[in-house]
């Protein structure tokens, strides 16, 4: 039975590690920096919102960020009327399951779901691949349906899944440096999407334990007043 159980809780991980056959790199975001979160909510809109939906975002949200509302409605919502409005991809989700075979999923969870080192290494390990519907693939998630959003800045590249090894077919706008920065600040924007209410959270989880003390001395004083007379 123990042995089960530790099969059981193991499980989850075996599979990770199966599916990670390659390594990821670790993501060097920061939350605290609103410049990087600004840039990477600019290269969001240009880059994937055509695509991809943040559906549990409001436009209005991004004024945390430092952004001002007018800010907000001249460089960012491209799909909405109201800063209210939730940030809706304008793909239609009937069609684009017909082009990609996948609709495109919301990616409000994308950093929780695949974590933050997944999404900095998979943005930026796509390569060329003659065999795939888009002519690109990626060695991180194998046979992807997605092809290279940001290939004008990254470039083209060949990769060699047998030794692993990359090559450069053309370059991009960006330089290798400067590429990886953005998919950084790409990546400190979603990884934002998907916990804009972390703090608040903390600050409801002590409230809870405090409530929880509180009923703790009432139980106790209860069961004494309950217990005194059988003696
Ligand atoms: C032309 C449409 C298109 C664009 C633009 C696009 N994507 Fe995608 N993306 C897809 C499709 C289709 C999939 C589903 C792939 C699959 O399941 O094989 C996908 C999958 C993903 C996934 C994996 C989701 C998961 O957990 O399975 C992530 C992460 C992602 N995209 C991020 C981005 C980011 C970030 C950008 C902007 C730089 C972007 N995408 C731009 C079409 C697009």
């Amino acid at each position: 039975m123990r042995k089960l159980v530790i099969v059981l809780l193991l499980a989850p991980l075996c599979g990770w590690a199966a599916e990670a056959g390659y390594r990821l790199d670790s993501s060097p975001h920061d939350p605290h920096d609103l410049i990087s979160l600004q840039a990477g909510a600019r290269t969001y809109v240009n880059y994937c919102l055509g695509c991809h939906g943040l559906e549990s975002m409001r436009y209005g949200k991004l004024t945390d960020l430092d952004l001002t509302e007018a800010q907000i409605r001249d460089y960012f919502m491209f799909t909405a009327d109201k800063v209210g409005e939730p940030i809706r991809t304008v793909m239609p989700r009937r069609e684009s399951k017909s082009w990609f075979g996948v609709a495109p999923p919301d990616l409000s969870l994308a950093a929780r779901s695949r974590s933050a080192d997944w999404l900095y290494t998979y943005l930026r390990s796509f390569y060329r691949d003659a065999k795939t519907a888009t002519g690109w693939n990626n060695a991180v998630f194998e046979n992807v349906a997605m092809p290279h959003a940001l290939w004008t800045l990254q470039g083209e590249r060949a990769y060699d899944r047998e030794s692993r090894k990359w090559t450069e077919i053309a370059k991009g706008i960006q330089s290798p440096a400067e590429y990886d920065a953005t998919v950084r600040d790409l990546v400190n924007f979603l990884v934002y999407v998907g916990e804009p209410a972390a703090t608040t959270r903390k600050v409801i989880g002590i409230v809870v334990l405090y409530v929880l003390a509180i009923v703790f001395v009432f139980t106790y004083l209860l069961k004494r007043e309950y217990w005194k007379d059988v003696k």
